[in-house]
């Protein structure tokens, strides 16, 4: 029998995104808290003779990129050479979050295929080799193999689990597909010395989460924050059109997508959404994503 796994790879957001310092090798050495959130992509992984990749969903998401250049595609290719494996395996995405949004989508389907191809093809690698692998990939999937509440250092591959964060419900804003590009490298460079802080502010959002203490926007930053008026002017005044109202929106990641915490029900949802259509910007409710239900595979 041709055995399948369906995985969910989750978007997520940065609670905290500091720059410590400019590396030698080009990164950025940073302090980040992750946590997955309910906006979701789907991977189904199907024993197959070789490595192919469908997308669906949205897939125009995703339009023009080749499938080698997919991170889930390449994900596939590196588990496989790292295990000495001759195996492949039918890879189906179902697209659902934004690409090059902030909302880290790609990395998160790199790690889903990670996760169920060492399943499906029993490759036996422990988690520690596909945080590694995964880190071959980009800065981000690390962080999408751990899930739930972590902290990262390191260009971001060197990833912590911390126990899973209480927070409020969040209200995604994101801005419409085509102000999207690949944008990480320039937000990176846009960046001064005087943006660059000690790693304090992650070490305040992890406390608060070890002691089980709800987040609150007062705990947040992102230093991308200073650059983004810059960069992304259109994030920048939906995100000034939100504090005037006194709100507190966070970018998301390297933007342009960004969020706000609300406490409550239905109507401040709605009145949330109302007004980030206003700004130009698409609003999707969502909440915080538990480690195990972010890692969970289904057996299909
Ligand atoms: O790791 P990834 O390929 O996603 O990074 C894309 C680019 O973002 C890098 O080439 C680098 O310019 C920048 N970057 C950085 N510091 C990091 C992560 C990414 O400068 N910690």
């Amino acid at each position: 029998m041709t055995r399948a796994l369906r995985l969910i790879a989750p978007a997520k957001v940065n609670w905290s995104l500091e720059v410590l310092h400019a590396r030698p090798d080009g990164y950025h050495e940073i302090r980040s808290v992750l946590q997955t959130i309910s906006l979701r992509d789907t991977v189904t992984l199907t024993e197959a003779a070789e490595i192919t990749l469908e997308l669906t969903g949205e897939p125009d998401m995703l339009e023009g990129n080749p499938p080698a250049q997919n991170l889930a595609y390449r994900a596939a290719v590196a588990l496989r050479e790292r295990a000495g494996l001759r195996k492949g395996a039918h890879i189906v995405l179902e697209k659902r979050v934004p690409v090059a949004a902030g909302l880290g989508g790609g990395s998160s389907d790199a790690a889903a295929v990670l996760r169920g191809l060492n399943e499906l093809w029993d490759a036996g690698q422990p988690k520690l080799n596909l945080v590694e692998i995964a880190g071959e990939i980009g800065s981000d999937p690390p962080f999408f193999v751990v899930g739930g509440t972590a902290i990262a250092s390191g260009r971001g591959d060197a990833v912590e689990a911390l126990p899973d964060a209480i927070a409020p419900s969040i209200m995604l804003a994101i801005p419409p597909a085509g102000e999207r590009g690949e944008k990480t490298a320039q937000m990176f460079g846009a960046l001064k010395p005087e943006h660059y802080t000690d790693g304090d502010v992650s070490i305040g959002v992890r406390e608060t989460v070890e002691a089980g203490r709800v987040i609150h926007d007062e705990l947040l930053n992102n230093v991308f924050e200073h650059v983004t008026s810059r960069m992304q002017p259109d994030a920048e005044r939906a995100m000034n059109a939100l504090r005037s109202d006194g709100y507190s929106p966070h970018l998301c990641g390297a933007g342009p997508s960004f969020f706000l915490l609300y406490g409550g029900g239905a109507d401040l949802a709605d009145v949330l959404a109302r007004r980030i259509r206003e700004t130009g910007f698409d609003p999707r409710p969502a909440h915080v994503l538990r480690r195990e239900q972010a890692l969970r595979i289904e057996e299909l």
